[in-house]
C-alpha cells in the first residue's frame, strides 16, 4: 500500500502514514468527514422522499388514486462501499466515494401500474432544483436476465448551516410485480447460486420475468378498460 496522506477526526494529515488497506478503510470511517458525509446523503434521501410524498398527496386528491404504492430507501454500508471502490480499483477516499459512486444513497419506488412509473419520473425530474445525470430505463431495454426498472441518478441540492451542498442519489422506479420478481431473484443470489453453473434456472428466471411483465401490461389495459366504463 501507497504512503497515503488520509484524513482523520475531521482534519486533512499532511504527514503521510503506512496504512494497509484495511486501517485505510477503518480510518476513514471513523473519521468525522465520513460521518458528516453519511449524514448529507441521508438528508439528500429525506429531500427526495419529501418531494414524491408530496406527489403522491396531491394526486390523490385530484385523482382519487395514488400512483406510489410504497418508497423504500438505503444507505449504502461502509463495508459495500469500500467493496464497491475496490472491486472496481478506485481510490479508498472521501473524494472517491462522491465522485465514483452513484448509488450511496438510493430510493425506490413502487407503483402500482407501468404508466404510474413514467408519470412520476416526470413529475419529479422536471422539478427545477433537480439536475438528472444518468438514466437508464430497463423497461424499455430490459436487463438479458429480464428484470426492469427506470434508474435515475439525480442531483439535488441540501441546505446546511454552512451552505448548500449537492448530492448525487440514485432513484429506482418499478411496478410492484417488477419489484416481486427483483426481490426474489435478488435474494437467490445471495444464496450463492452460479448462474453458469445453472443456465436452467436462469433462463426459467428470465422466462418468470417475462410473464410478470405480460401480466402488468395486461393489468394496465384492463384498468384503462375499466376506465372506459366510469
Ligand atoms: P451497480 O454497480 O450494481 O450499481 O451497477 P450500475 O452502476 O451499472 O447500475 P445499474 O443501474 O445497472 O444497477 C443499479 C442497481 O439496480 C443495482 O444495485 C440493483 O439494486 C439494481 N439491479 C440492477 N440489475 C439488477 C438485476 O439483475 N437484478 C436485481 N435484483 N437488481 C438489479
Ligand atoms: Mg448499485
Amino acid at each position: 500500500m501507497n504512503e497515503t496522506s488520509i484524513i482523520l477526526g475531521g482534519e486533512e494529515s499532511s504527514k503521510p502514514i503506512n496504512l494497509s488497506k484495511n486501517e485505510l478503510m477503518e480510518a476513514i470511517e471513523a473519521s468525522s468527514k465520513f460521518t458528516e458525509l453519511m449524514m448529507m446523503y441521508r438528508c439528500a434521501i429525506r429531500e427526495v422522499q419529501t418531494k414524491l410524498e408530496v406527489l403522491n398527496d396531491e394526486f390523490k386528491t385530484r385523482r382519487k388514486r395514488n400512483p406510489i404504492d410504497s418508497i423504500k430507501s438505503r444507505i449504502k454500508s461502509p463495508i459495500s462501499i469500500f467493496e464497491k471502490l475496490e472491486r472496481r480499483g478506485l481510490d479508498i477516499s472521501i473524494d472517491s466515494i462522491t465522485t465514483n459512486l452513484n448509488d450511496v444513497a438510493g430510493i425506490r419506488v413502487v407503483c402500482p401500474f407501468i404508466s404510474d412509473i413514467y408519470e412520476v419520473a416526470h413529475m419529479l425530474m422536471s422539478q427545477d432544483d433537480i439536475e438528472v445525470i444518468e438514466v437508464k430505463d430497463y423497461i424499455k431495454n430490459p436487463k438479458t436476465n429480464g428484470y426492469r426498472s427506470l434508474h435515475y441518478v439525480i442531483i439535488i441540492p441540501i441546505f446546511l448551516s454552512t451552505g448548500k451542498e449537492y448530492m448525487k442519489v440514485e432513484v429506482q422506479i418499478r411496478t410492484i410485480a417488477m419489484n416481486f420478481w427483483a426481490s426474489l431473484e435478488h435474494q437467490m443470489h445471495y444464496k450463492k447460486f452460479e448462474s453458469e453453473e445453472m443456465p436452467d434456472i436462469v433462463n426459467e428466471l428470465t422466462v418468470c420475468a417475462d410473464n410478470i411483465y405480460s401480466t402488468d401490461v395486461r393489468m394496465q389495459e384492463l384498468r384503462e378498460d375499466i376506465h372506459k366504463y366510469e
